[in-house]
């Protein structure tokens, strides 16, 4: 049954709900509440006003404020832009092997550098530069293609072997497969390979391997077997690999060839970026 009463003890009205002699009281909101509820509402229809709330289907209703963080962030940026554009002027137009002299412009260069090298080519050369198996180390003072801060600009520029026109190029030839040198020979030039940096190979193939050497090899790779820069041909001596210095590997190299491919970065980094990361891979220890 319900029945709306006084309750005696509160003077509260109750609901009129009454269980096993239970009555249910009909408190009223406090005042002090509901205008708070109340000022909130005028608060979000206020805010649909002027700021963007809404989705629509395609868009959102932009407010008469015209607020968007997107475009903060952007202002932020151009203005972060702004206060870089002097010290990117100066790096673009000065000489890579003289900003050193300059030590403001060549921490900043350095600091740029390595962000960037994180991004873009520590896929490929690890994140310390370390490199591994067929990518190379960064960090030592054993140089495909050249150490100087110019070389190093020049690789990452054009890449090697990439599809840029003024790419490093010069390949490892297949020499079995091409059907340039016999099994055999393979074999004893791949043991006058390993001779370079260990002892006790067997001495007849070495001898037989460098003969081979020399009317194959030595073209690319030098006399001595020190290397070859204009064909990014590797110091085969410095037991020091690329791809790995093995047996089998080395054989393998020998066998099939090797020609492994540096992307261009010219079209795709700005020329500010690419020096700062030469300045960066120049300094990482192996700089000439
Ligand atoms: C897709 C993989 C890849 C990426 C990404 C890459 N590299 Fe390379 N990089 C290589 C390979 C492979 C070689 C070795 C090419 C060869 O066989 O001579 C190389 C060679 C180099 C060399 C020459 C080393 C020497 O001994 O002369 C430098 C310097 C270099 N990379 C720097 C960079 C920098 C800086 C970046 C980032 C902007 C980068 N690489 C991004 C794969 C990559
Ligand atoms: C036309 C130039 C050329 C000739 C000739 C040549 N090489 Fe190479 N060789 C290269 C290049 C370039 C590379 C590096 C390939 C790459 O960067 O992917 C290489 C790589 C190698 C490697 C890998 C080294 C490492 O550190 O992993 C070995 C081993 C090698 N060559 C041995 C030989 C032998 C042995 C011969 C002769 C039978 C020979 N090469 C002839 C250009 C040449």
């Amino acid at each position: 049954m319900s029945k709306v009463e006084k309750d005696e003890i509160s003077g509260t009205d109750t609901t009129g709900h009454e269980w096993d002699g239970i009555k249910e009281l009909d408190t009223p909101m406090p005042r002090w509440w509901l205008w708070t509820f109340y000022a909130t509402i005028v608060w979000a229809i206020g805010y649909w006003i002027v700021m963007p709330a809404w989705p629509l289907i395609s868009d959102h209703t932009r407010g008469m404020l015209g607020y968007s963080s997107r475009a903060n962030v952007e202002q932020e940026l151009a203005a972060v832009e702004e206060s870089r554009a002097d010290v990117l002027k100066a790096l673009r137009e000065t000489e890579l092997a003289e900003v050193k002299d300059n030590q403001e412009l060549y921490q900043f260069a350095l600091t740029g550098g390595r962000s960037h090298f994180a991004v873009n080519c520590s896929q490929c050369h690890g994140s310390g530069a370390q490199g591994g198996p067929g990518f190379p180390n960064l960090n030592d003072d054993d140089w495909l293609w050249g150490g100087s801060v110019d070389d190093i600009y020049q690789t990452i520029q054009y890449g090697i072997r990439s599809d840029h026109e003024d790419t490093r190029v010069g390949n490892m030839p297949a020499f079995l497969k091409d059907e340039i040198l016999e099994r055999d020979q393979v074999s004893d030039v791949t043991e006058y390979v390993l001779s370079l940096s260990q002892e006790g190979r067997d001495a007849e193939a070495v001898a037989r391997g460098k003969e081979v050497f020399a009317n194959e090899c030595a073209s690319c790779h030098g006399e001595n077997a020190k290397g070859g820069r204009d064909f990014g041909a590797p110091n085969l001596a410095d037991a020091i690999w690329f791809y790995g210095g093995d047996k089998e590997t080395i054989y393998k190299t020998i066998a099939n060839g090797r020609a492994n491919v540096m992307p261009a970065w010219e079209q795709r980094l700005d020329d500010a970026v690419i020096r700062q990361i030469s300045l960066y891979v120049h300094s990482l220890g192996g700089g000439e």
